[in-house]
């Protein structure tokens, strides 16, 4: 029996297969996010931050706008039951490659379509958060009534987008590569107030890059939350 526990432990580590794809997805991914460095944006340290102040997440998660999976790979890992909704098909399928590239195990569900009419009944998620896609949204407040719709009483959106200094940065960056930085920008106060108007307790955030608004939904949350609402 000692001889096999040394055998065990002696042995070298399983290396994770990933698949070329993955490999070269992360090749690109991390050349564009060290780019975006020298022009002033830390993409890990944004979605840190969102991170930080979205947590706990727990239960049923829904992101909004998958992007290539940046945030997606710092949710997947955690305790929650994960679903994905981007209107991009060709996004999602890098985001697929930069999760297999994390090596993480838990199972997320990928959904293709329009945030602007989620395909899911009324409280049916325990929490949505959106990082750096409400300004991909033309009409956000319409994606915001879906959102208010499907989260469930007691549960919570995290709202997160750059702030106008990261904004700023982003514009630099994309013209840099030729491109013009889409943005339609939302106030952070309006939809602040929208939420507080219709009774949902709110808290705001402003980091260097990042702008953030956190709401709970009125009502008595489903499940056990260690949310923590600051108002
Ligand atoms: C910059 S990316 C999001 C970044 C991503 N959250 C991350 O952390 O890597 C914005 C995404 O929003 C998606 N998007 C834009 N309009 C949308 C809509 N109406 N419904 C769903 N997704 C949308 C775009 O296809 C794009 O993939």
């Amino acid at each position: 029996m000692k001889s096999l526990d040394r055998s065990l432990r002696s042995r070298p580590p399983t290396k994770r297969r990933r698949s070329p794809a993955a490999v070269a997805n992360h090749r690109r991914l991390a050349a564009r996010d060290a780019r975006m460095r020298r022009f002033g944006y830390d993409a890990s340290a944004g979605v840190k931050f969102v991170m930080a102040q979205a947590l706990p997440l727990e239960g049923s998660v829904l992101e909004i706008g998958t992007g290539k999976g940046r945030f997606l790979s710092a949710l997947a890992p955690r305790d929650a039951s994960v679903t994905t909704l981007d209107i991009s098909a060709e996004e999602q399928r890098y985001a697929r490659l930069n999760i297999e590239y994390a090596g993480v195990k838990n199972r997320v569900q990928y959904v293709i379509g329009d945030a602007a009419c989620l395909p899911w009944p009324d409280a049916a998620f325990d929490a949505i958060v959106t990082m750096n896609a409400i300004h991909h949204i033309p009409d956000f407040q319409r994606v915001l009534e879906e959102m208010r719709r499907v989260v469930k009483p007691g549960g919570k959106l995290v709202l997160a987008d750059f702030s106008p200094r990261g904004f700023q940065i982003m514009a630099r960056f994309h013209r840099s590569e030729g491109k013009i930085h889409e943005c339609h920008r939302c106030d952070f106060s309006d939809l602040r107030k929208r939420l507080r108007d219709a009774g949902w307790t709110t808290r705001y955030r402003k980091g260097k890059m990042q702008e953030l608004l956190v709401g709970w939904r009125p009502g008595v949350p489903v499940q056990s939350s260690k949310s923590n609402p600051v108002s």
